[in-house]
């Protein structure tokens, strides 16, 4: 396995994340309905309504932020988070396309949080805490910046084999490109697939009534296989990785094979991959 430290770690994650930040800009209206459960289920595991002060952490190209901001109202509020400063332009400007008055921007790393103590009702994490540094830091800065009795709620991929999303194309790639074998607690969007993992970090952290709920969904827009294949490509950093090592003969014999085991994901014009989750929340306890 090879060896690399925390530091160096962190830098090359930040790195391949801004090269991702102009294709999470891209495909930003397809990554908001494909991931739209999640953001459902976040809402209702935080407790999420009118009038709140809500903390989003690695908010991306701006999901959850952008849809929480509708739903807290002008009495309410949403502070985006990204150390990505690609993401955050990109959050912005949609922000500003739409409006949204209500919604503030700082680019910074959820283990280390300007923000002073009790300064939200509620935190949220749509798909990042499986990149943050270092896990427990990160949730105990969540935990500190909410209000007593607030939830932290972060949302996660379940089991790789259950994501047909990303083993459809992954698979087939990595027939032909080497994969060295991965830290189970490096930053990867796997990391907290195995239940229990993250409810442990969160709990560690300081959390009360930890709660762990599987998420099963359609992961459904309106695009073709070819259109996926582009998409996928474009938005994982491991996959153009893979494939930019992939000899010119290789290339379009790898894409047949992943393009032939999504098909039957893609009925009538549309894809729908069955997904599955996890959402982990806990509730900060007045005592802390
Ligand atoms: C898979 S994307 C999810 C983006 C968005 N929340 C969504 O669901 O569409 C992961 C995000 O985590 C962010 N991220 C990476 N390291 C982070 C860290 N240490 N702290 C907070 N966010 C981080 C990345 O910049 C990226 O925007």
């Amino acid at each position: 396995m090879k060896e690399i430290n925390p530091e160096q770690q962190s830098k090359q994650t930040l790195e391949a994340w801004q090269t991702s930040a102009r294709y999470w800009d891209k495909y930003r209206a397809l990554i908001a309905q494909m991931f739209a459960p999640l953001t459902s289920g976040l809402i209702r595991e935080a407790g999420i309504g009118i009038g709140q002060k809500v903390l989003d952490i690695g908010g991306g190209s701006g999901e959850p932020s952008l849809t929480i901001a509708g739903i807290v109202g002008p009495t309410g509020s949403v502070m985006y988070t990204d150390p990505v400063a690609g993401m955050v332009e990109s959050a912005q400007s949609e922000a500003g396309r739409r409006g949204l008055t209500n919604i503030h921007f700082q680019q910074c790393s959820a283990d280390d949080l300007p923000f002073a103590n009790s300064s939200f009702d509620v935190a949220v994490s749509r798909l990042s805490a499986m990149f943050f540094g270092d896990p427990i830091v990160a949730l105990r800065e969540m935990l500190r910046v909410i209000c007593d009795d607030g939830y932290v709620s972060l949302a996660v991929w379940g089991p790789e084999e259950r994501n047909p999303f990303f083993t459809s194309i992954n698979d087939a790639v990595d027939r032909f490109v080497e994969s060295p074998e991965q830290d189970p607690d490096a930053p990867d969007a796997f990391r907290f697939a195995v239940p229990g993992k993250l409810a442990r970090i969160l709990k560690n952290a300081g959390a009360e009534s930890v709660a762990e709920r599987q998420l099963n969904f359609q992961i459904e827009v309106k695009i073709s296989p070819e259109q996926f294949w582009q998409l996928r490509t474009e938005m994982s950093e491991s996959l153009r990785g893979k494939i930019a090592r992939l000899a010119p003969d290789q290339l379009p014999i790898v894409k047949q094979a992943a393009i032939d085991a999504a098909q039957k994901y893609f009925v009538n014009g549309k894809m729908s991959f069955p997904a599955e989750s996890l959402i982990v929340t806990g509730r900060k306890s007045a005592k802390k």
